[in-house]
């Protein structure tokens, strides 16, 4: 069956972002690679690689209104848990953890009209840093790699064909560890985290009220 993006697979790149940024022209474009010398995480972090990970980014010019993209992180994110499977829970607003560690996250970059979305998952890391996990204790090989990241570019494609009202806030709250849970966040904010607005806020309860907090905008999100 044809697939809904076409697919570029590297074994070695600086990052997946950076090819799908340049390669991009009209259609969906997925690039995977089974390692980056330069990866980036959100908020200008770099990305450390795990012995066999999935890092992947699809290229896509999104048909929803660009004052809705704020979203994406999260709708991204949802499709990554679907890819995975069970017991993997998301860290709002798309960091994906599995028994309290980061599993992996997501970054979405724009460009004009479209954008970069990129996955990056651990899937074995036998020397693995203390906050971090992977999926597997044995190496499952790039093949698996791949798969993960095609089983999520379709899943992510899908979920942008609907509209962009219905992204899939009530699944997202679902899988979401970080609602119900008492956050703190920089430079001083505290309170506990009671839902997600329309727009993908998280709308934390403080003793000053409601306030809702912008993925772009909050540099740190911790369960406190
Ligand atoms: C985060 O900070 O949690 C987001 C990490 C995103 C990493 C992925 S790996 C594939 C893609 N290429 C990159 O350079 N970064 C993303």
């Amino acid at each position: 069956m044809a697939t809904p993006y076409s697919l570029q697979v590297y074994e070695e790149v600086t990052s997946t972002q950076d090819l799908a940024l340049a390669s991009f022209t009209a259609d969906p474009l997925l690039v995977v690679a089974a390692r980056q010398n330069a990866g980036r995480g959100r908020v200008g972090r770099s990305w450390m690689h795990a012995q066999r990970a999935v890092a992947a980014s699809l290229a896509v010019r999104p048909s929803w209104p660009a004052a809705t993209w704020t979203t994406l992180p999260l709708v991204a994110g949802l499709a990554a848990v679907d890819a995975l499977g069970a017991g993997i829970g998301l860290k709002w607003p798309n960091d994906l953890l599995l028994a309290g560690r980061k599993l992996g996250g997501i970054l979405v970059e724009s460009s004009g009209d479209f954008v970069v979305v990129g996955l990056g998952v651990n899937l074995w890391w036998p020397e693995a840093p203390e906050v971090a996990a992977a999926l597997s204790n044995d190496d499952p090989g790039p093949d698996r790699a791949i798969a993960i990241a095609e089983n999520w570019a379709t899943g992510l494609l899908s979920r942008l064909g609907s509209e962009p009202g219905d992204w899939g806030r009530v699944e997202y709250v679902a899988r979401c560890l970080t609602v119900g849970e008492e956050i703190t966040w920089l430079p001083d904010g505290q309170g506990i985290a009671v839902g997600v607005d329309a727009d993908g806020a998280l709308i934390v309860d403080t003793e000053r009220g409601l306030e809702r907090l912008v993925a772009g905008e909050i540099s740190h999100v911790r369960l406190a």
